[in-house]
């Protein structure tokens, strides 16, 4: 076979196939140097395609961004320019509220990023310690509270009857469980309801977030982990994000031995569950009788 002449093309085979292959063909040459047929082989591509998209998407994610927090931070660079002569002083006020919100939107998501990168390349130091956990859900809730009155959502929590600890590091905790509550505002229109609970079965906690929001389909369930993954709909095309929460929130449930899983029906709500193994004040983890027969 001769190695001179290899033609390669990518397609996708057929209009709705997910899949790319690139063909490789060479000519088969006999002792005289004459063609007498070819060889063509394939190479299934669909995931180079894919992180070749998912990279795109990223760029212009990212562009997007940048681009509206700098556009309000240079508006309101304009205002002070003309030393709000012309502007009524709520409205200056009005612009500087808004530019405070997308600049912290857009540390947010500087912030997830390298959380994210560090937590992937395994650089991150966990300092785990035994944490109440009424404590870090109720934190939870009184940052959440501001975004979800904005939007006339109520946020309620019933707590399991009893005491329970789990061994974390409290900041990163922190950040992935406001990562599922504030979705589930962001994803609930106004005046929904979003609910905390937790209960103790078998030496694990569950921590429940149920939310009366959008809900997602079954198509996109299995994607939402995904790094850089958005639904896409008529319903969320305005409702800004990053799609890196849920990428971070499972790294830190996984490096903490826990488990996550998720229910959902569109139109009527979502609910997620995170499971973490449950330690006593010393740090040391409960007896699983313990718990069944307390
Ligand atoms: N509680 C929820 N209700 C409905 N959709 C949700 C919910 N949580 C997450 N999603 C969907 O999963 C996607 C990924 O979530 P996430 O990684 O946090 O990214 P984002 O930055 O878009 O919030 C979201 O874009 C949204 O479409
Ligand atoms: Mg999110």
């Amino acid at each position: 076979m001769s190695k001179a002449v290899v033609v390669t093309r990518e397609f996708a085979p057929g209009a709705i196939s997910r899949k790319f292959l690139r063909a490789y063909c060479s000519p088969v040459t006999n002792e005289q140097g004459v063609v007498i047929g070819s060889v063509t082989t394939f190479e299934d591509i669909s995931a180079h395609k894919q992180i070749d998209r998912m990279k795109s998407d990223f760029v212009a994610m990212v562009a997007h961004e940048l681009k509206s927090p700098l556009a309000s931070v240079e508006q309101m660079i304009y205002a002070l320019q003309v030393g709000c002569q012309y502007e009524a002083t709520n409205n200056c006020n009005a612009l500087h509220k808004r530019m405070t919100t997308r600049t912290k939107d857009l540390l947010r998501l500087i912030d997830n990023l390298l959380n994210l990168s560090k937590l992937e390349s395994g650089t991150v130091v966990f300092n785990l310690e035994p944490v109440r956990g009424d404590d870090i859900i109720r934190e939870v809730i009184d940052i959440t509270k501001p975004q979800a009155d904005g939007k006339g959502i109520t946020i309620g929590y019933h707590p399991c009857g009893e005491e329970w600890l789990f061994n974390i590091d409290y900041d990163h905790m922190r950040t992935a469980i406001m990562n599922i509550v504030s979705n589930s505002v962001k994803y609930t229109p106004d005046g929904g309801q979003v609910l905390l609970s937790t209960e103790l079965v078998g030496g694990f906690v569950n921590i429940i977030v149920q939310d009366t929001g959008l809900g997602i389909s079954k198509d996109d369930l299995p994607h939402i982990f995904d790094r850089f993954f958005r639904v896409k709909g008529k319903a969320t095309r305005h409702i800004t994000g990053s799609g890196l929460g849920l990428a971070l929130v499972k790294e830190v449930v996984e490096a903490h031995q826990g488990y996550i899983d998720v229910q959902s029906t569109p139109q009527v709500g979502t609910t997620f569950i995170l499971s973490f193994p449950l330690v006593q004040k010393n740090g040391a983890s409960v007896p699983e009788l313990q718990l069944t027969a307390g």
